[in-house]
């Protein structure tokens, strides 16, 4: 994660460009905190500044608005040390690596999925795609096919669209996205097959691994008739849970393999069989026709609120529900109207981190793109409840 230590940072007056970035206002919490809201070719990222104990200052990328793309937070990080005239003590930014700093057409938001994703091609999905030999290898040999590669490592996905820049690669679209939320954004029966290739085992927290009944069902309601959801894995513990869980099903087609070659290693692989361990396939087909489903929304509130209020009452806190929860973790003011508010909520296994902006009254959350999803609307039922029971 890039970032610089520094000891000072001259003021800015807000809002302000410097080269290509524009800095539009600085928020301040109790705990001593600070974030700069910055954009760059329409990138909107928050820069943090963490005071450490030594007085010296930390200044890093947000988490929850990190940029895809690593080049993009160390350009705004080196832009806002220019121009608040900071001297770095320490950094880790190098230069270099953001000289040619521009957006992939191949990268997606999930905007252009829930909204202009075209399904007219055949589509095939690789879940963590990791250093993406494989994805590279079918796009590659399936020219016809669209492919969507799904990844949460954020090096992995820069790897990749470097790869498809290289090799003129153009039916591979790249999201950073948890594969157990997606499926729910792709029509009914669109998908030919689905790759989850060594996946993260999890063997002593089952619950966060990408497969359960609720994804094989989402899966194969995405997948057309004869369509496939393949799972490729070391972990015999995987490939047992997995397997009972599609035998739980009440109609499934179900074929198991072990030490399967196929025609391209990943890197885990080669690993894995370096290490002489069992690899096991286990390939679910479709054979049923799903419903259509309508598209899903996302949240906004409607209502104004009054930031003085809910200033004054804020205090990091723990709200629980039945299967979902929200936490109000740190308040930040901007002025006497306006500031943000950082928090996670949704459901207890798969929860959002965002932050809620108010400005001027107006609420939105940051980033925009939160998912209606059952757990997602309990969680904003109560965030709503919250902001009435203090500004009514
Ligand atoms: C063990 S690696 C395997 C990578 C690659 N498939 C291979 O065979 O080399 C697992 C990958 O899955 C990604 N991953 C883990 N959980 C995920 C999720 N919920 N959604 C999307 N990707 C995920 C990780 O970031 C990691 O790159």
């Amino acid at each position: 994660m890039p970032n610089f230590h520094t000891k000072t940072l001259k003021p800015l007056g807000y809002p302000c460009t410097y080269n290509e970035t524009t800095f539009t206002y600085e928020a301040h919490s109790k705990r001593g905190n600070t974030l700069v809201m910055a954009s760059t070719q329409g990138e909107q990222v928050l820069i943090r500044i963490q005071q450490k104990e030594d007085g010296v200052l930390l200044v890093k990328g947000d988490k929850v608005t990190r940029p895809t793309q690593a080049s993009f937070l160390q350009k705004v990080l080196i832009d806002f040390r220019d121009a608040s005239e900071a001297e770095e003590i320490f950094t880790n930014i190098e230069p270099k690596k953001f000289l040619h700093v521009k957006h992939s057409p191949y990268l997606k938001e999930i905007e252009f999925f829930a909204n202009h994703f075209d399904v007219a091609r055949e589509i095939w999905v690789e879940i963590g795609f990791g250093s993406g030999r494989h994805l590279l290898h079918q796009a590659k040999k399936n020219p016809h096919i669209q492919f969507i590669g799904l990844e949460i490592h954020k090096p992995s996905i820069e790897q990749v669209l470097k790869q498809c820049e290289l090799q003129t690669i153009e039916n591979i679209l790249v999201i950073d996205y948890d594969a157990r939320l997606f499926m729910e954004f792709l029509p009914s029966n669109v998908v030919g097959r689905i790759f989850v290739h060594f996946p993260v085992p999890w063997d002593k927290k089952p619950h966060r691994r990408v497969f359960s009944a609720a994804f094989i069902e989402e899966a194969l309601r995405v997948l057309h008739v004869k369509g496939t959801l393949e799972l490729r894995t070391d972990s015999p513990l995987y490939f047992e849970f997995t397997f009972s869980q599609m035998m739980q099903l009440s109609k499934a087609d179900v074929h198991v393999k072990k030490n399967a070659d196929l025609e391209i290693t990943s890197k885990y692989e080669d690993r894995w069989r370096k290490m002489e361990k069992d690899i096991y396939d286990v390939i679910l087909t479709n054979e049923i026709e799903a419903a259509p489903i309508p598209k899903l929304g996302r949240l906004h509130f409607d209502a104004t609120v009054n930031f003085a209020k809910i200033r004054d009452a804020f205090k990091d806190e723990l709200l629980r529900g039945q299967g979902f929860f929200v936490h109000f973790e740190e308040l930040f003011e901007i002025n006497e109207k306006s500031g943000l508010i950082r928090l996670s909520f949704g459901a207890n296994e798969r929860n959002e981190r965002c932050f809620i902006q108010i400005q001027e009254g107006k609420v939105t959350y940051l980033p925009e793109t939160i998912l209606a999803t059952k757990s997602n609307v309990a969680a904003h039922t109560l965030i709503k409840e919250w902001f009435h029971g203090i500004c009514d």
